[in-house]
């Protein structure tokens, strides 16, 4: 892109990508559609957790949200109008299953078949995640993730997707960001189901990986050009200083930040190093599971934000490390450190660790407070900022040799942001949640002037 502004970071251009190239945006159930107990929608635990004081910053919930469930239309013709041509989705179990066991109801299978239609009528490849953490509070009522038999629910409610499904969705995403699910939800209690015990952690970890790999065989089944993979949100890190010490607890938290879930999905196991120090939380693991949960998968989804600096913390639970707040001034309206060098750095360090073959930026993007101005505009200079040097960044990491097939923006609309609730805005597109009008921000109005430029 040219640019006339010399404050303006450079970008590439899209004829620097693969013609091939996926460019999207993603989003997630809970977090946009709304119709909270609509068609037979049931609780999710995120219900639950929004529903407990103190839990969402602004008591907020999601039970409106976006109403993408209703407009998914006019959101679709946005993003048709922005160029993108893959959309990334999730689906919401307690549309599907609305009892353990119970027969899957209807009017769920309908929603997303007429969604995934109107992406395929936009030029939308459609993307499906599985699990987004809106897991039914009926199975969390008999154990949740640290149960077994969750697993085998799991596999259930992917058989009935891909099954409906497949004939139209041949991208399968099983999980989002495991790490989340187990640690934020039930270690660190700031996710549903605002769990704190390590060991409960550690179990739902080892659950969700092992559902991921008993569901890749299943999918393949039911869709016999299937692409499946995982999610994952990972971070550069960063010691602190120079010292032993902090190089020390950087490697602490990195095994189980990002080894813990690697390892075992390119069939190294959980790292021994980790496992050694967290052994009084150790999960039940049982013969054959990380077998299992090491399947050959379609790619790989990266999710992120930004990069981690590390400091030895005695105490600090549980491996005596902790992150610290990013030391410069650019950072995002989160706190999060702005690194687009970071994502390369990300993206070379995981290609010679595992070699994962395609991967694909499943999430990266920014919040800042957007005003909306007098003439309407959005002029959200630092997310358009953010956005250009990102893409800068994976360009850089392809010509370093990782096979990147596309790239994902976070988010397509501003939405619910779980603990934050409607505080933080992420989206390249802005609601007026009191009149649910969409307006596109400059962001996304330089990503469509991006992606309409002529391809090679
Ligand atoms: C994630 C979450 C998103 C968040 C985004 C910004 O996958 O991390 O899926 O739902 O909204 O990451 O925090």
């Amino acid at each position: 892109m040219t640019t006339t502004n010399r404050t303006e970071p450079q970008a590439p251009s899209r004829s620097e990508f693969a013609q091939d190239f996926l460019w999207g945006c993603a989003t997630s159930s809970y977090q946009i559609e709304g119709a909270g107990s609509e068609d037979g929608r049931v609780e999710s635990i995120w219900d639950r957790f929004c529903a407990t004081p103190g839990k969402v910053r602004d008591g907020s919930n999601g039970s409106v949200a976006c109403d993408h469930y209703h407009r998914f239309p006019q959101d679709f013709a946005i993003a048709q109008d922005m160029g993108l041509n893959a959309y990334r989705f999730s689906i919401a179990w307690p549309r599907i299953f609305s009892e353990a066991g119970g027969k899957p109801n209807q009017k769920g299978l309908d929603f997303y078949s007429r969604l995934v239609d109107g992406m395929l009528e936009r030029g939308l490849q459609p993307w499906a995640t599985l699990y987004h953490w809106d897991l039914p509070q009926y199975l969390q009522d008999i154990g949740g993730w640290e149960s077994r038999g969750t697993v085998q629910r799991f596999l259930e409610f992917a058989d009935v997707m891909s099954h409906r499904l497949g004939d139209r969705v041949k991208h399968w995403i099983t999980h989002n960001e495991p790490w989340c699910t187990s640690m934020l939800g039930n270690f660190e209690g700031m996710h549903a189901p605002g769990k704190q015990d390590l060991h409960a952690a550690l179990q739902v970890c080892h659950h969700v990986l092992l559902s991921h790999g008993k569901a890749v065989p299943l999918i393949r089944a039911n869709v016999p050009d299937a692409k499946v993979g995982i999610s994952l949100s990972l971070h550069p890190v960063r010691p602190a200083s120079a010292s032993a010490e902090d190089w020390a607890a950087m490697e602490r938290h990195d095994g189980l930040r990002y080894r813990w879930f690697l390892d075992p999905l390119f069939g190294k196991g959980y790292p021994e190093a980790t496992m050694n120090r967290l052994r009084h939380a150790a999960p039940d693991v049982h013969p054959g599971d990380l077998e299992a949960m090491a399947v050959k998968t379609d790619f790989l989804g990266v999710n992120y934000y930004f990069p981690e600096t590390i400091q030895h913390a005695p105490g600090h639970e549980p491996l005596d490390a902790r992150v610290l707040p990013p030391a410069g001034p650019d950072t995002t309206a989160m706190g999060w450190e702005v690194s687009p060098e970071g994502l390369s750095e990300l993206l070379v360090r995981i290609q010679q660790d595992y070699n994962p073959g395609p991967v694909y930026i499943t999430e990266n993007g920014s919040c800042y407070d957007d005003a909306v101005a007098a003439d309407g505009s959005v002029p959200d200079v630092q997310r358009r900022h953010y956005l250009m040097r990102h893409l800068g960044a994976l360009k850089n990491a392809i010509a370093a040799g990782v096979p990147v097939k596309g790239y994902f923006a976070w988010s397509l609309v501003d939405n619910f942001e779980w603990a934050e609730g409607y505080l933080r805005r992420f989206g390249l597109v802005h609601i007026d949640y009191a009149t649910q009008e969409r307006r596109l921000k400059d962001s996304g109005k330089w990503y469509r002037a991006f992606l309409k430029t002529e391809t090679k």
